[in-house]
């Protein structure tokens, strides 16, 4: 793997809590250094030196699969000591704040915090107390950066660009942090962003962000290039927001009927976890179009990126 020059000036942020603020030039530059960090994980021994001596610490306060696992082990890939900690067996469950568990874990010298929390602008609070570099790792329904980055690496890798592809975001887009930032993404990228979902879910609010807003799945299946299957989150919703699972199935879940009405070439993506039968049929979700998998893959080369490229910042003090 080639080190990007140290000296480049394109990321000089050391804090990683959305991509509103980020450039386009900023967003090719996390996807080119992880290209460059994909090699990594090719070798025998998959590690590289980058972060030695560092001390990285997963502050999850929600559950995590994926997410957790890859930001701990591209720590790891980079050599720096890895700390995790569990709310549920912390003392926050005695009261005590996220301001104050914070500084008291980077008293024992932390150099990276990557948070995931309930609570949108978690992440921003927290970069905003202590004073080593922050990433969002999800923080409510706000923003989940890394999760849109790889998204874009994903479909970088499969269709050569971004510019100019029909992608639709299907499902549960009001609670979702992942709907927002690759919106947010995708627009920026020159991707042309479709939402897709009932009223409730898909409300034409969304559209402020320069996405297109429409209801009804099979009348833009022909035209996508990419689909981005949701998960509902159940966890976030307080009251009905479709008459039932079935009809939610009958209108949104993606199955090989509406496969066959795509492009041959479209790519299901999904960021999981996957609610299988419901917005995705299990031979979809394991058929030659999803990408599931090499998402979670590619995933580990973005992170590794985002820690190294916020270090990196940190060391020259911004
Ligand atoms: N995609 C994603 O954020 O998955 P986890 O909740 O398992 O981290």
């Amino acid at each position: 793997m080639t080190e990007p020059a140290v000296d480049d000036p394109v990321w000089t942020r050391k804090h990683l809590l959305g991509l509103a603020d980020l450039t386009r030039d900023e967003i090719e530059f996390i996807l080119d250094t992880a290209a460059s960090f994909q090699e990594v994980s090719t070798r025998s021994i998959k590690k590289v030196p980058a972060l030695r001596g560092r001390v990285v610490v997963n502050l999850f306060f929600e559950e995590s699969t994926r997410t957790r696992m890859s930001f701990s082990l591209a720590a790891q890939r980079l050599s720096a000591d890895v700390l995790d900690f569990s709310a549920k067996s912390s003392s926050t469950a005695k009261g005590e704040s996220l301001r104050d568990t914070a500084r008291n874990i980077e008293a024992m010298g932390v150099d990276i915090m990557i948070i995931r929390h309930p609570s949108a602008g978690a992440a921003l609070d927290l970069s905003q107390a202590v004073d080593c570099c922050v990433i969002n790792a999800g923080d409510g329904q706000h923003a989940h950066p890394t999760q849109a980055l790889l998204d874009l690496f994903t479909i970088r890798e499969r269709k050569g660009r971004i510019e100019g592809l029909n992608v639709a975001i299907v499902g549960d887009i009001a609670h979702s942090r992942v709907a927002r930032s690759d919106m947010r993404g995708l627009i920026k990228m020159g991707a042309r962003v479709t939402l897709v979902g009932p009223p409730t879910l898909a409300p034409r609010t969304f559209e402020q962000f320069g996405a297109r807003v429409v209801h009804k799945l099979d009348d833009v299946l022909p035209e996508l290039d990419v689909i981005n299957m949701l998960r509902i989150q159940k966890e976030r919703i307080t009251s009905p927001v479709f008459p039932s699972v079935r009809e939610y199935v009958q209108l949104f879940g993606f199955d090989r009927k509406r496969l066959a009405r795509c492009k041959p070439d479209v790519l299901i993506m999904h960021p999981g976890p996957v609610n299988r039968g419901l917005e995705l049929a299990a031979d979809i979700a394991d058929g030659p179009q999803s990408t599931i998998l090499r998402q979670v893959t590619n995933g580990l080369a973005v992170r590794m990126a985002v820690l190294f490229l916020c270090q990196q910042a940190a060391g020259k003090g911004r």
